[in-house]
């Protein structure tokens, strides 16, 4: 099963590297303990008086009663000595609470509220440094999606993954869950998992565990064991478990997969070195060690996740040609933008966002050249601009303020599109040369730190002073809508499309329309370009033409099944249901269930598919989905 992993390390005793990582030896750097954490109201810590700055984990996966169980040890910085510890917990049960010397600390569980749980404050004793939390995770943690051998590909063994962006490491983890603090960690996971009788499928000895974190590989206690020395915040800190195998891609890359599609993953991510070559030449150097992608079964929730040295993917980018990897572009670019230096709060994350997708689109015209990067920018812009037009305006501004409302409010294609172009906007002001740098020095100036919108307005007004003088840079951060200087790209082969959907629209055949060398892009704009009052029968001449129904390709697939119930295309019924009960992408189920819900009889149908496929989307998913469908937990 684990042939082709990565040699395992010298393991290292918990104690020693809890001690070098927490001083900073390690990585050559400490954790930053005298600058002022900014307030973050999705937060309860009160990191300027007690900060959390090492986290030890020792915990054991249990799947059968499907909760994760152990211990935490949390080191401190205590600026002022006179007060107590204050963790966000969501869910969890505090069975003790203890002090260096290994007896018992009072503390104090709060009320909890359903976006942000409740406070967890620990009287501490005069030095001390570092506390225990013995606890369990509650049976609704949202961090956690464990899923059957059925939502597998293998279908014999199951999986559990986490996912902390925003605020759910809370419901696996107590700690001081704000981007704000950043801490070291480690940790020690057992596994308790009775493989099925005669599922030893291929040498069988149990789930690999990974995390976003060095591998240290397992013990002789059968316990995996994890390092990150770099000081990340609390929503990076992530956990994969199930059969997994390694393919690698460089010496520094490869992918953990399924046995079964790991050989495919690889080869479809084969362009992954490639990416962070040119993400170092462009950004500065790579700074994290190792860049591992897992492919994770197709319920998680979001296409990917930037947890550090192994990003989380949805198997929906196995398109089969490479086409979607600008997805693996954008996580990793979140390795400088995101991960290097983050978003001190929720309200900032277009600081994440907004720059990963600039350097996204960077790195994919370094590597795959203009003309793809301008197809990719123009489809984005357009979906914005779709988007915008629904969306309130308080919705529309960079800097949002997400005070009294859920970190996921202000997700949507501001923080990303809107981001980018800003930064693009500033890089057409002083030219491509001068942004560079600017960049370059921006990241290495911030490394490792967490910055707000105004410390990026700050910093932009001393170190590129012509385009903060040309640019309308308080419209951008602060005010609704696309200001009208937002830049604008053309492209060639997105234009060939326009030019060929209007033939056909008037009456030309499809097979007359030179489509044969089309790449996805060029598909996706097709489509997304189709008039409202297009009707079943052209639904049905294009799938008979080009076959849109039996696309491999997810992206192309969910546009087209969504045009499907709006044209009332009922030969895609099939596929609809089988996507909707397999995939739990978010961004793919959302249009699909709006779409369906605007009509009475798709409506019923919605209902009758989502009550059967809510208990396998993942918490993130559902609670989304819920707000469409308006599902009560009766049925609608
Ligand atoms: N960090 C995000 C995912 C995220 C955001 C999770 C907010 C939880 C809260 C990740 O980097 C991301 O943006 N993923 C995108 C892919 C991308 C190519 C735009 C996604 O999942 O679709
Ligand atoms: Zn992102």
């Amino acid at each position: 099963m684990l042939s082709g992993m990565p040699p395992p390390r010298l393991l290292v005793p918990a104690v020693v590297v809890a001690v070098s990582a927490a001083s900073g030896l390690a990585a050559g750097r400490s954790v930053e303990t005298s600058e002022a954490i900014p307030m973050d109201p999705h937060s309860h810590a009160d990191p300027n008086r007690v900060r959390v700055t090492h986290v030890a984990l020792d915990l054991e996966l249990d799947f059968a009663a499907r909760r994760v169980a152990g211990r935490v040890e949390l080191s401190l910085a205590r600026p002022d000595a006179g007060a107590p510890l204050v963790l966000d917990v969501q869910g969890l049960e505090i069975e003790a609470v203890t002090g260096p010397d290994g007896r018992p600390r009072e503390f104090e569980l709060g009320p909890e509220d359903p976006t942000l749980g409740g406070a967890l404050t620990v009287a501490l004793a005069p030095g001390d440094e570092l506390v225990a939390v013995a606890y369990r995770t509650g049976p609704g943690a949202e961090a956690l999606q464990w899923l059957d051998p059925e939502q597998t590909a293998g279908g014999r063994h199951p999986f559990l993954y986490t996912q902390g962006q925003a605020v759910l490491t809370r419901t696996w983890i107590p700690l001081q869950d704000t981007p704000g603090v950043r801490t070291t960690y480690e940790a020690r996971v057992a596994v308790a998992y009775d493989p099925p009788a005669g599922a030893a499928g291929s040498g069988d000895d149990g789930l690999t565990v990974v995390m976003s974190a060095e591998q240290l590989g397992r013990g002789e206690d059968g316990a995996w064991r994890f390092r990150m020395p770099q000081p990340i915040p609390s929503y990076l800190i992530a956990l994969a478990a199930g059969d997994l195998a390694f393919e690698p891609i460089s010496a520094r890359s490869g992918v953990y997969a399924e046995p079964s599609i790991v050989q495919g993953a690889r080869d479809e991510l084969v362009d992954t070195e490639a990416m962070i070559a040119a993400a170092e030449e462009l950004f500065g150097p790579y700074r994290w060690g190792r860049y591992d992608v897992i492919v994770l079964p197709p319920a998680f929730p979001y296409g990917g996740m930037e947890n550090p040295r192994l990003t989380f993917a949805t198997p929906t980018i196995l398109a089969g040609d490479r086409s979607l990897v600008a997805l693996v572009a954008h996580e990793l670019a979140h390795s400088w933008s995101g991960n290097l230096v983050t978003n001190a709060t929720w309200s900032d994350f277009w600081l994440n966002e907004g720059f990963t997708v600039y350097l996204e689109k960077r790195i994919m015209e370094a590597v795959f050249g203009e003309e793809r990067a301008r197809m990719e920018i123009l489809l984005e812009r357009d979906a914005l601009e779709k988007e915008l037009a629904e969306l309130d305006a308080r919705d529309q501004v960079l800097d949002i303020d997400l005070v009294g409302r859920h970190p996921d409010d202000g997700f949507s294609g501001v923080p990303y599109d809107k981001g980018a172009l800003f930064l693009r906007r500033l890089e057409q002001e002083v030219g491509r040369e001068v942004f560079d740098a600017f960049l370059l020095r921006y990241f290495d100036e911030h490394a490792f730190r967490s910055i707000r919108t105004a410390d990026f307005e700050a910093y932009l007004a001393e170190h590129l002073p012509a385009a903060a003088a040309e640019v309308d840079v308080r419209e951008w951060l602060h005010a609704p809508g696309l200001p009208e200087d937002a830049p604008r790209v053309r492209s060639e082969a997105l234009q060939v499309v326009d030019d060929a959907r209007a033939r056909w629209l008037a009456g030309e055949p499809a097979s007359a329309l030179d489509s044969g060398g089309w790449v996805t892009q060029q598909w996706l704009h097709f489509l997304e370009g189709l008039p409202d009052d297009l009707g079943a029968e052209r639904m049905a001449a294009l799938d008979d033409a080009f076959g849109f129904g039996e696309s491999g390709n997810s992206e192309i697939q969910c546009v087209w099944l969504r045009l499907a119930v709006q044209h009332g295309y009922g030969a895609a019924d099939a596929h609809l249901e089988e996507f909707l009960m397999t995939v739990g992408r978010r961004k793919y189920l959302s249009p699909l269930y709006k779409e369906l819900v605007k009509t009475e009889a798709g409506r019923a149908r919605a209902l009758e598919i989502y009550a059967r496929a809510r208990p396998r989307y993942h918490h993130v998913s559902a609670k989304t989905l819920d707000g469409i469908l308006g599902w009560d937990g009766q049925g609608g």
